[in-house]
């Protein structure tokens, strides 16, 4: 069995990603804008890797189901019609569009991820699914990428907590086994250093400071919400999409 975390992207290569199923957290706040406004019966994600581009297509789609979403340094992106808080992305806003995204780094992670077998967007808001979907992987393939989208190609402590309560899931309890990587250790360490408390981690994180010190605080409340979006984001051929869970 392998279970990786890696936590960031960067660095990562085409070769470790290739043909594995991988589970892409950036909670503050990208995955978790994501699961949001799939939740709330938003079409799909085009997640972009730029402001320009992310114009570019919304002008080659050329229609009014069409969102422009991200953010520049926290704040919405000058002529975008939303930014990247997910409770941004309610149902009367988002049902049936598609929302183009650009954010730091979230959707950079995402696009990284590019050539693996199947990609996902996890965070706390769709955490229970997640987990179903990589314990279910782990017991097929015996192999699972966790990456963390992280601060500027650093650790961040938010997206490793969460890549913790994912790994523990995946392994069906918190007791570190054969195969998984260093990362994934410590990112278990992180799991029995803060409990359950999803709220500790994301703000004591420097993103989650960040946030709060620029009035979104209650983004950070909103991501530490367990199972609150819970859709599972499968993100294929460029777009992010809800894959129907058996209740
Ligand atoms: C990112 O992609 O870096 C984050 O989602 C930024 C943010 O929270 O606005």
């Amino acid at each position: 069995m392998t279970l990786d975390v890696v936590f960031t992207p960067a660095g990562l290569t085409a070769s470790e990603v290739q043909g594995r199923t991988v589970f892409v957290i950036d909670i503050l706040r990208a995955t978790t804008s994501m699961c949001a406004a799939l939740h709330h019966g938003a079409k799909a994600l085009i997640p972009v890797a730029s402001t320009e581009e992310a114009l570019r297509l919304a002008q080659t789609i050329g229609s009014t189901d069409v969102l422009l979403a991200g953010e520049k340094d926290c704040a919405r992106i000058p002529g975008f019609q939303l930014g990247n808080s997910p409770l941004e992305m309610d149902e009367t806003t988002v049902r049936s569009k598609t929302l183009i995204l650009t954010t730091t780094n979230g959707t950079k992670a995402l696009l990284a991820c590019q050539g693996a077998g199947a990609v996902y967007a996890a965070c706390a808001g769709n955490l229970t699914v997640s987990a179903e979907k990589a314990r279910e992987t782990l017991q097929r393939d015996g192999d699972l990428l966790i990456v963390c989208a992280g601060r500027g190609g650093a650790f961040s402590l938010d997206d490793a907590y969460c890549a913790g309560r994912l790994t523990v899931a995946a392994l069906g309890g918190p007791r570190p086994r054969r195969g998984i990587n260093d990362a994934a250790i410590a990112s278990l360490d992180l799991v029995r250093r803060y409990g359950e408390r999803w709220a500790r981690p994301l703000s004591f994180s420097r993103a989650g400071r960040e946030l709060i010190r620029l009035g979104f605080r209650a983004d950070v409340l909103d991501a530490a919400r367990l199972d609150a979006y819970p859709v599972l984001a499968h993100f294929h051929e460029r777009r992010v999409m809800p894959v129907p869970v058996p209740v």
